[in-house]
């Protein structure tokens, strides 16, 4: 048999290097089990004299408690440790900051559409939508664009295998409204449109905005006045404005509208290339083609329209110096708006 110094040096080292708790109970069964060595030692205490029984079992006994506390106070300390490996692993550090909602941004198109909503409906004009897939009958038959114009050409519009198209301009809502809606009428559309162009200036797809006035007595003198409260508004700055004379099969008269330049005031600049003018729009009086093929009396009714390029208008009244930063989606951009 070992001596009891030897089990308790053994029994001690044993239990400081238990790695878990199963060794450490193996340990404990191995010495204070039934079977134990520390409990073989006090079955021999028979054997003894009755005078040397009662040292001998007080020295088995300190042997024993003092195994049993190491054994506990190892047990604690595996415990302790899992309580604080859970605690870690569960810990949420209240001091992080915490996760913001993200508010996003109108587009500055968006926020030019709304604008433009705004100042039309106050003038007493309705919105008005129509699909981007058109056929050619909205998109150039009913505004008098004749059988072989240019305009037509694949050059400019996307076509559809089946001969449906994507709308090059918004006077298609026009059509739509006169052929719906008897005059008098006041109506602008914006939205989409697309022609097969790209380049610095020009993207394949772009926004357009439409305006129609339908009435007994409306004369080009309207148009101007319209036009100049239109953009008096939009830029809140008078505006000087100029007509060119110009060609579209859907207006006769027809002009394009040219503002001083918002950035040089004229003067000319780089924004202007140097002439101090940028053109905004195209304008007119509705062909009479165009109202009688919509079923409008013209010889009653006269009609004043014009089509502006969003984009531009955007970029002016915003001073944004690249057309292709509105598609790009580029945060750091669409957070200024
Ligand atoms: N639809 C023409 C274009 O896209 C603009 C326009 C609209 C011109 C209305 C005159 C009248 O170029």
């Amino acid at each position: 048999m070992e001596s009891l110094e030897d089990i308790l040096r053994n029994a001690t080292k044993a239990i400081q290097s238990a790695p878990d708790l199963k060794t450490l109970d193996n340990i404990r069964v191995q010495y204070l089990g039934k079977k134990g060595q520390l409990t073989d030692y006090l079955k021999t205490l028979g054997q003894l004299s009755p005078e040397e029984r009662p040292l001998a079992g007080q020295k088995i006994n300190t042997v024993k408690e003092s195994l049993q506390a190491l054994i506990e106070e190892r047990t604690h300390q595996f415990k302790y440790a899992l309580i604080a490996e859970q605690l870690a692993a569960e810990a949420i550090d209240v001091s992080l900051p915490g996760r913001s909602q993200e508010v996003g941004s109108i587009h500055p198109i968006t926020k030019t559409f709304q604008n433009l909503q705004q100042i039309f409906t106050q003038m007493g004009f309705i919105v008005l939508d129509g699909p981007e897939i058109e056929d050619d009958y909205h998109n150039f038959a009913a505004l008098n664009f004749p059988e072989l114009h240019p305009a037509r050409a694949m050059q400019d519009t996307f076509y559809f295998a089946n001969g449906m198209l994507l709308r090059t301009h918004m006077s298609t809502v026009q059509i739509r409204a006169m052929i719906q809606m008897p005059p008098p009428l006041r109506m602008v559309a914006m939205g989409r449109v697309y022609r097969n162009e790209f380049d610095i200036t020009h993207t394949p797809m772009f926004h357009q905005m439409e305006c129609l006035m339908i009435d007994e007595h409306v004369s080009f003198a309207d148009l101007k006045g319209l036009l100049q409260e239109f953009l008096y508004a939009f830029f809140s700055k008078d505006i000087a404005i100029r007509f060119r004379p110009s060609y579209f099969p859907f207006t006769e008269p027809s002009a394009e509208v040219d503002i001083a330049c918002v950035s040089c005031n004229g003067k000319g600049c780089r924004i202007c290339k140097k002439s101090g003018w940028l053109e905004v729009l195209g304008c007119g009086m509705v062909h009479p083609n165009v109202l009688k093929m919509a079923g409008i009396d013209s010889e009653r009714f006269q009609g004043l329209a014009f089509g502006a390029g969003v984009d531009r208008l955007a970029l002016l009244k915003y001073g944004i110096s690249d057309l292709r930063s509105l598609f790009e989606n580029d945060l750091r951009f669409l957070k200024q708006f």
